[in-house]
C-alpha cells in the first residue's frame, strides 16, 4: 500500500476539544500534516468542547497550549490552519446539543467522530450520534484509550458502540504503533534477512521493553487516580510493542493480518497466577525528589490525588510468551512516571557464545537496542578486539541514527495514525480481540492487587524506580539496560 499522494477531504469532528490531548498532541499533528500539504485544504475540522467559546479565542487558546507544550509551530501558518477549524458547544450526555452538528455535517463526505474524552463518555456519545442519523457508512469512530478500567467495562463500551458503528468503522487508537521507530522494528525484522534466523528462543536470552517518562502525572492526577501505570501505558502501549517483537512474519501489510499476528502473541501470553503477581510484578509509586536539578514532589502531594492513594505510578513485571518460538525467553517490561531519564527502548539480548578461546571478556552479551524515543536509534554491541599486542576484547556497538540517515521531518505517532484514518488504513489500530486479549492478560494482576492489598512500592521521584524492579531480573541473572551501560 502505497501511502503518498493527496488525501481525501473530510470532517474530522474532535470531542473533548478543549482538553489537553487535542491542543497538545492531535492539533499540532494535523498542523504538521497540513504544512507538509497533507491535510486537504476542504477537510473541516470542527472542535467540540463543553463551554461556551468563541471560535476565535479556541484559535488562540490552542495555540498557546501547543507551543507551551513545546510544539514548533508558526503562528501565521497556523492562523492559515485555523481557517479549516470551526467551534461547537456540546453536551455529551445531552442528545439536543448533537442537533448543530448533524446540521453542519454532510453524510455523502467521510465524517471521522475522534472521540478525546473520558471513556465513561464513549456511550453516550456514540448513541446520541447515532440517534442524529451520523453513523452512517461513511462514518469513522475513533476511540482513545484506556478503554475500560478492566475487560467487563471494555466489553460494555466495545458493545455499545457496536451496535452503531461495524468493527471496520472503530479506530481503536494506541498512539505508541504510529511511531517511526515502532513501525521501523517491523521494517527491521520483516524487511531485511539478517534478524529473523536469530529471532528466537535459540539465540535470545531476553527481551527488556521500558517506557520511561520523566514527567509527573502533573494536572492529571484525577484521571492517573482511576487508572494508574498499568492500565494508563502497560495494558495497551507496552504490550503492543510487545506484539511487533515477538509476532510471526505476517503475509502482508493487510490490517486483518497484522492484527491477526499480534493477537495470537497476546493469546500465547503465560497466565499471571496470584503467585506470579506477588513474585513478577513490582508496582511502584514516586515520592518527592529531583529531575534534571529540580526539586519535584511525590505523587501523593500531586493535585486531585488522595493523599493516601494507591495508585502505581510504576510497574516492572516478567511476561512469557508459550509459543515455540519464544518459550523460556523472559520479556521484562517496565514504565514509569518521574524516572531518571525519558526513554523509550527495546533491548534485545542474545545468548553467550558457545566456547570462549579469548580471555574472559565479563558480563558481555550481544545486544540489540531499538530506541524508540526521544532519539530513534538502533545499536548493535559486539566485542572487538582492542589494537595492539593483546587478544583481550572490549565492547563496541554499530550506531544507526534515523535522525542522520532520512533528513525528511520525522512524523509524530499521532500524526501517521490521523492520516491513516482519513485513509481508512486500520492496521495500526488495535481490533477488538487483541484489545479483550490484553484486558484478559491484565486482569489477574489487578485483581491480586486489589484481594491481597498490594501496595505500591515507593520510588525517588528522578531514579529507575524501585530497588525491587531491579531485584526481579537480579534473581534471574539479568540487569536493566542502563544498569549494564
Ligand atoms: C499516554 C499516556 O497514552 O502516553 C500518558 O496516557 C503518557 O500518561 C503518554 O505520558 C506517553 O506518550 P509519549 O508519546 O509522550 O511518550
Amino acid at each position: 500500500m502505497s501511502f503518498s499522494g493527496k488525501l481525501c477531504s473530510a470532517d474530522l469532528v474532535l470531542f473533548g476539544a478543549t482538553g489537553d490531548l487535542v491542543k497538545r498532541k492531535i492539533l499540532p499533528a494535523l498542523y504538521n500534516a497540513f504544512c507538509d500539504g497533507n491535510v486537504d485544504k476542504k477537510t473541516r475540522l470542527i472542535c467540540l468542547g463543553r463551554g461556551e467559546m468563541e471560535l476565535e479565542d479556541y484559535i488562540e487558546s490552542a495555540y498557546t497550549y501547543a507551543v507551551e507544550a513545546k510544539n514548533v509551530i508558526d503562528h501565521t501558518k497556523w492562523r492559515e490552519f485555523a481557517q479549516q477549524f470551526s467551534y461547537l458547544q456540546i453536551n455529551a450526555t445531552d442528545s439536543s446539543t448533537f442537533k448543530p452538528l448533524a446540521d453542519i455535517l454532510d453524510q455523502t463526505r467521510t465524517n471521522i467522530y475522534y472521540l478525546s474524552t473520558a471513556p465513561e463518555l464513549f456511550k453516550q456519545i456514540s448513541s446520541n450520534l447515532a440517534e442524529h442519523g451520523l453513523n452512517h457508512s461513511m462514518s469513522r469512530i475513533v476511540l482513545e484509550k484506556p478503554l475500560g478500567n478492566d475487560l467487563a467495562s471494555s466489553n460494555d463500551i466495545n458493545d455499545h458502540v457496536a451496535q452503531f458503528f461495524k468493527e471496520d468503522q472503530i479506530y481503536r487508537i494506541d498512539h505508541f504503533l504510529g511511531k517511526e521507530s515502532v513501525q521501523n522494528l517491523m521494517a527491521l525484522r520483516f524487511g531485511n534477512t539478517l534478524f529473523e534466523a536469530l529471532w528466537r528462543r535459540q539465540w535470545i536470552r531476553s527481551v527488556q521493553i521500558t517506557v520511561a517518562e520523566e514527567i509527573s502525572v502533573g494536572s492529571r492526577g484525577d484521571f492517573y487516580e482511576h487508572t494508574g501505570a498499568l492500565r494508563d501505558m502497560l495494558q495497551n502501549h507496552l504490550l503492543q510493542m510487545l506484539c511487533i517483537v515477538a509476532m510471526e512474519p505476517p503475509s502482508s501489510l493487510d490490517a486483518n493480518v497484522i492484527r491477526g499476528e499480534k493477537l495470537k502473541v497476546l493469546r500465547s501470553l503465560k497466565h499471571l497466577s496470584e503467585e506470579d503477581v506477588h513474585h513478577n510484578v513490582i508496582r511502584g509509586q514516586y515520592k518527592s525528589g529531583a529531575i534534571g536539578g529540580k526539586p519535584v514532589k511525590g505523587y501523593l502531594g500531586e493535585e486531585n490525588v488522595d493523599p493516601n492513594s494507591k495508585v502505581e505510578t510504576f510497574v516492572a513485571l516478567k511476561a512469557e510468551i508459550q509459543n515455540w518460538r519464544w518459550a523460556g525467553v523472559p520479556f521484562y517490561l517496565r514504565t514509569g512516571k518521574c524516572m531518571q531519564e525519558k526513554v523509550a527502548e527495546i533491548v534485545i539480548e542474545f545468548k553467550d557464545i558457545p566456547c570462549k578461546i579469548f580471555p574472559a571478556s565479563g558480563n558481555f552479551a550481544n545486544r540489540l537496542i531499538i530506541r524508540i524515543q526521544p532519539e530513534e536509534t538502533v545499536k548493535l554491541f559486539f566485542l572487538a578486539k582492542e589494537p595492539g599486542d593483546t587478544n583481550r576484547l572490549q565492547p563496541v556497538y554499530l550506531d544507526l541514527d534515523f535522525s542522520k540517515m532520512f533528513t525528511s521531518r520525522r512524523t509524530d505517532g499521532y500524526e501517521r495514525l490521523l492520516l491513516d484514518i482519513i485513509r481508512g488504513n486500520l492496521s495500526l489500530f488495535v481490533s477488538r480481540d487483541e484489545q479483550n486479549a490484553a484486558w484478559q492478560w491484565v486482569e489477574p494482576i489487578l485483581d491480586t492487587w486489589k484481594m491481597h492489598k498490594i501496595t505500591p512500592k515507593q520510588y525517588t521521584a528522578g531514579t529507575w524506580g524501585p530497588a525491587a524492579s531491579s531485584a526481579l531480573l537480579a534473581r534471574d541473572g539479568y540487569y536493566w539496560h542502563e544498569e549494564i551501560a
